[in-house]
């Protein structure tokens, strides 16, 4: 019988998109996919440690593991992901039975590292045994600066759907005073194009319908390529720009070639909207320039939406957070956006209770979120992140004040969402059926915006883009019908 696995994950996209590629990897090696970890005869949980809630609920999972180990001693238990690069100690004092580490850049050799522990273990003559300190066939790759992107196993998988993710580039070489992700995830490194065209044109091919391109940073696309080519960083980049312009591989020349490469599998249609709608998470202001609105702009495939972490509306806290930018810098570049694509739909993340944040920081944070009226936000309490340079700043803001200030600006989002939602009654979207709804013969789509709709129809309509009159609209979601004839 093959071998089954069985994979959890939390935290990002990012890592969402990492566990499909790790069990494509798996499943082209023969393994079966497992629904229970009880079935399963490897358990790999994929972790983040972006905040310390992430990493509880996964310490949690384990402890539940732990078990299911002592049970079976045979089972192969690994730990993948952010965690492993940054929990290892931790994770080896509580849960001693683990076989198995791989950080974020050592994914593409789990293959060969799950092989290694088989074959530790024949030699060894037996099981992984009783756990225990002497885990002699545990198995640690978490040492790699950075992935080989160019150097994926073969084998890939994802649920038949609508969407799906494509990763352009990992890692992060920002500095973000808060943030855990350049230590866990790695320098920055970038997808070679022609790999990135390869995939979508697969994708649309298999059926799908809208594409996310992913990367802790997009917007740094190009810098370094696994050959050693990129513009190197801003100024490389600056000096391309200057003197051959044809030569830079950027962000906005990647969605270029995306977009055009769609449009010549798809043709046009009619109404000159090509079938595949492409989008991008997440970009870092710094990055996020005229030259990608521009492409933005002319890309019919990328859709009008953009995720813009702002983090604090406060100068000092960016400061603090050694952002890179002011709040009037990032106001100009949401004002340059909307002049040349007026109904850009805007989204953010925002940290509340950073070291320091005064009353009157929080005010300029609420200022800016009524300056922008961003389409929604996502709002994090600060947890700080051992290993940080945040985290050597002492955690000053109450824990009640931090939430208070969260539910503060989930209600100010609250009402500038409907307040944006409601602006758009009576219009008519074009809307990507993605799934059922939750009430049957409900469907649930979004709109190019990535405003999520609702309304009556039958499941054929499932990965069909359908004109849909907007009747009305709350906070989270609009309602609509489905208007007769084409979509425009
Ligand atoms: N505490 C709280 N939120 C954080 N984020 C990143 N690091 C931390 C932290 N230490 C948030 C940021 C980021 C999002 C993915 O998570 O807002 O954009
Ligand atoms: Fe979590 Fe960040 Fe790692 Fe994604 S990259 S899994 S958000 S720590």
């Amino acid at each position: 019988m093959n071998k089954r696995v069985y994979l959890q994950t939390y935290g990002c996209q990012m890592n969402e998109r990492d566990s499909e590629e790790v069990l494509g990897m798996l499943t082209a090696q023969g393994y079966e996919l497992a629904e229970h970890p009880e079935e399963a005869d490897v358990i790999l949980l994929n972790t983040c440690s972006v905040r310390a809630h992430a990493e509880e609920r996964a310490f949690g999972k384990m402890g539940e593991l732990s078990v299911l180990k002592r049970q079976n001693p045979d089972v192969i238990l690994g730990i993948i992901g952010c965690m492993a690069k940054l929990q290892r100690e931790t994770i080896f004092k509580r849960l001693p039975q683990v076989d198995l580490f791989a950080g974020p850049a050592e994914l593409y050799d789990l293959p060969y590292l799950l092989a290694e522990i088989q074959e530790k273990r024949q030699f060894r003559g037996g099981g992984g045994g009783a756990g225990g300190e002497g885990n002699g066939s545990r198995v640690i790759a978490v040492e790699r600066t950075f992935r080989p992107l160019d150097k994926k196993p073969a084998g890939d998988y994802r649920k038949p759907g609508v969407t799906a993710f494509v990763t352009i580039m990992e890692g992060c070489d920002k500095a973000c005073t808060y943030c855990i992700v350049p230590k866990t995830r790695g320098q920055e490194i970038s997808r070679p194009a022609q790999d990135i065209l390869d995939e979508i044109s697969q994708l649309a091919n298999a059926g799908y319908r809208e594409v996310t391109l992913l990367g802790q940073n997009v917007n740094s696309y190009g810098k370094r390529f696994p050959d050693g080519s990129g513009y190197r960083g801003p100024l490389g980049r600056l000096r391309l720009l200057e003197e051959n312009p044809g030569a830079l591989l950027d962000f906005p020349q990647l969605l270029r070639m995306i977009d055009a490469s769609t449009r010549q599998t798809w043709g046009q249609s009619p109404f000159g909207n090509s079938s595949l709608r492409i989008r991008f998470t997440t970009s870092h202001p710094f990055d996020a320039t005229p030259r990608l609105f521009e492409a933005m702009r002319d890309c019919s495939s990328v859709c009008e939406w953009l995720h813009l972490p702002v983090q604090s509306g406060s100068n000092r806290i960016l400061r603090a957070m050694r952002r890179g930018y002011t709040r009037e810098a990032y106001l100009e570049k949401i004002e340059r956006l909307r002049r040349l694509i007026p109904d850009i739909s805007l989204s953010t993340d925002i940290i509340v209770g950073f070291p320091g944040e005064t009353e009157e920081d929080f005010r300029q944070t609420v200022s800016l979120m009524r300056a922008v009226e961003y389409d929604s936000a996502f709002v994090f309490k600060y947890s700080p992140r051992p290993g940080t340079e945040a985290a050597a700043r002492e955690d000053d803001v109450p824990r009640e004040v931090k939430e208070e200030r969260n539910q503060v600006l989930l209600a100010l989002q609250d009402e500038i969402s409907l307040k944006r939602h409601r602006r758009l009654e009576g219009s008519t979207l074009d809307v990507l059926i993605e799934e059922p709804g939750k009430r049957p013969g409900q469907l649930f789509g979004r709109t190019r915006g990535n405003h999520g709709v609702i309304l009556e129809g039958s499941a054929g309509w499932i990965g069909e883009t359908v004109s849909v009159r907007i009747a009305t609209a709350t906070a989270h979601t609009l309602f609509g019908e489905r208007c007769n004839g084409f979509s425009h």
